[in-house]
């Protein structure tokens, strides 16, 4: 595990990317008449071959599925990565938000830094 310990605004921050990817082959079938017919698949979904997806929380990730392969990756930002001295983090879509720790309902400045885990 890294440890990044980096000073940035919450702006900055929420545009900081995960960069959790991952590779899948894609799938090739063929139909009765011998069309073939090339897709990726997440979470039970094809995609045809070619295309490019982004998908809004709560899976918050972006794909290319060419005719080989499908390459993923995370995007946006996930509470449980974060700690932000003297303030909750808590996710917000695929972003945060720092909270104050008494009360969620206010927006919370870090006292200090904000450390990425
Ligand atoms: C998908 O392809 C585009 C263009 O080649 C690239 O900018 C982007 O980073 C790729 N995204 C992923 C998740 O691989």
């Amino acid at each position: 595990m890294m440890l990044v310990l980096i000073t940035v605004s919450l702006v900055a921050l929420l545009d900081l990317s995960d960069a959790q990817c991952f590779l899948t082959k894609s799938v090739t079938r063929t139909s009765p008449y011998g069309t073939k017919e090339t897709y990726c698949e997440y979470k039970k979904f094809q995609f045809a071959a070619g295309c490019t997806f982004q998908l809004a929380s709560p899976e918050c990730i972006k794909c290319n599925c060419t005719s080989t392969m499908m390459n993923c990756c995370m995007y946006g930002q996930s509470a449980s990565n974060v700690h932000a001295e003297g303030c909750n983090v808590i996710n917000d879509f695929c972003g945060i938000v720092l909270v104050d720790p008494k009360d969620p309902k206010k927006l919370c400045t870090p006292s200090e830094s904000i450390t990425i885990l």
